[in-house]
């Protein structure tokens, strides 16, 4: 279940070695009470979750941890961490983990937790009592040579009191780094933990839902669309902003909101998509040149949503929307240099068939130059309903090609040096995993 290619978020908030010191008292409760402003201003998921773990871990000193997440009867694993795995990589690797799910039931640790709605605090997973319920799977702690031993589980409660998912910390650590079991005090840490993060859940949670009704509002024209094409797209392009900012130097904590904020935003794409006719929307084959200047139309449609511009998240996706289909030298992209509320040229940039110029290089925003990689690649190598799926080699073939054309070869380059993780996004979050995005 886990490809030991890559992890998302993890390397950077770790490479302060953060984790590795052992907190005080005062730090501790420094943490607790930063909490949910530090949480309030995460407003994606995923993000959210890798923060609200990493901060557990730090609080307990607990070298690996998870969290499972509740749809209907079953906890999906959505997230995790683990220092020692990590430590392994070599500088660049990530570890990326597929999506799976258990069902809600006594048998699994995160289950049993689930299912009662009470904390379990185990010494060591190898030694649970033989009329427990529950057991310890050991499959991924072979496949990873990796020893589970003391493994503290607590619900994640809403103030409704349902469950809505289950936070599992992994190896708490003592001063020389030897495993301990979790300690009494470490509990009721977690339980004030477990409240303030169920919170922000919620609300992210909330957002999450929001974005994809708003996806699917645009999508519903197509039955075969799961969400899943927005999720790939939003995962390339926050791993190619990533590592295009850090060669900038951009500061972690920057980086970080601008990196929840870009997923929100590349996910909505093609939301402008809504306003397009099924008849073309759906055309099983090539677009006529009337049909697909109707289909250009979906940028100006969409960047619309955004023009009141209330957010830094409306700025952001007013740029993704705007920007993801210019080509970078300029010479044949859309939607050009355009008045967005009236749709016609701006002053001055006006092209020689009366048509507003299309943007290049700079002019495209940054947003813009990578959601326009991450939404080709993905849709070469998915299946549309005007094409058959691409292999990668073809693919990997047409972004060289077209590397300083249409796309920003810097990011091309970017794209290339980190195909790997790439590829493990892909099937992290492909047409047919469970998980919260699907
Ligand atoms: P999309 O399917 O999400 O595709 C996004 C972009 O990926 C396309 O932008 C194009 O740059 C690239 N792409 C997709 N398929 C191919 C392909 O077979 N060959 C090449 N070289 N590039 C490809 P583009 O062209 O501006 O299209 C925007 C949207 O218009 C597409 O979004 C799709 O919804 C629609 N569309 C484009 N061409 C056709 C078509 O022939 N038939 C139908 N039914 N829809 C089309
Ligand atoms: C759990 O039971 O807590 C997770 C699944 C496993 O590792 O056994
Ligand atoms: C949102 O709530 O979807 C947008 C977040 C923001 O305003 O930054
Ligand atoms: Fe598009
Ligand atoms: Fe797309």
């Amino acid at each position: 279940m886990v490809q030991k290619s890559s992890s998302t978020t993890i390397s950077m908030q770790l490479s302060g070695g953060e984790v590795e010191v052992i907190l005080d008292e005062r730090a501790q409760l420094e943490i607790l009470c930063n909490m949910s402003q530090e949480f309030y201003q995460i407003n994606d998921l995923d993000l959210l979750l890798e923060k609200i773990l990493t901060r557990a871990r730090q609080c307990v000193n607990a070298d690996a941890g998870s969290i499972y997440l509740r749809e209907g009867n079953r906890l999906n694993f959505t997230c995790t961490q683990n220092g020692t795995l990590e430590a392994r990589l070599k500088p660049g690797e990530k570890l990326i983990y597929s999506t799976f799910s258990v069902p809600i039931d006594t048998r699994s640790i995160a289950g049993y937790v689930a299912v009662t709605g009470k904390s379990l605090n185990l010494p060591d997973v190898y030694r649970i009592d033989a009329d427990a319920p529950y057991q310890f799977s050991r499959q991924f702690d072979q496949l990873d040579n990796y020893r589970t031993r003391s493994a503290f589980t607590f619900p994640l409660l809403n103030q409704k009191h349902d469950v809505i998912g289950v936070l599992q910390i992994i190896n708490a650590r003592d001063k020389q780094g030897g495993i301990i079991p979790f300690s009494t005090d470490d509990e009721r840490l977690m339980a004030l933990f477990a409240s303030i993060s169920a919170v922000a859940i919620e609300r992210a949670h909330l957002t999450r839902s929001i974005l994809l009704r708003m996806i699917k509002m645009a999508e519903m024209h197509d039955p075969k669309e799961t969400g899943s094409h927005v999720n790939r797209v939003a995962a390339y392009s926050v791993e190619l902003y990533e590592r295009w900012a850090k060669k900038r130097n951009i500061p972690p904590t920057e980086l970080d909101k601008t990196k929840d904020i870009l997923r929100m935003a590349a996910m909505l794409h093609d939301v402008g998509k809504v306003g397009i006719s099924d008849t073309i929307l759906k055309k099983e084959g090539k677009l006529d040149s009337d049909e697909f200047e109707i289909m250009k139309q979906h940028t100006l449609l969409g960047a619309r949503l955004f023009l009141d511009r209330q957010s830094d998240f409306d700025e952001a996706a007013l740029q993704v929307v705007a920007n993801h289909h210019e080509w970078f030298d300029g010479s044949r992209g859309y939607m050009g240099h355009v008045d967005i509320e009236k749709g016609t040229p701006l002053a001055g940039h006006v092209g020689e068939d009366g048509g507003p110029r299309p943007k290049k290089g700079d002019e495209i925003h940054i947003f813009g130059r990578i959601v326009a990689l991450a939404d080709v690649f993905d849709a070469l190598s998915s299946a549309r309903c005007y094409k058959k799926p691409w292999d990668d080699e073809r693919i990997l073939h047409i972004l060289q090609e077209e590397s300083g054309t249409h796309f920003d070869p810097e990011l091309v380059e970017i794209f290339l040096d980190c195909f790997d993780v790439i590829s493990a996004l892909r099937n992290r979050y492909s047409d047919n995993t469970v998980g919260p995005g699907n």
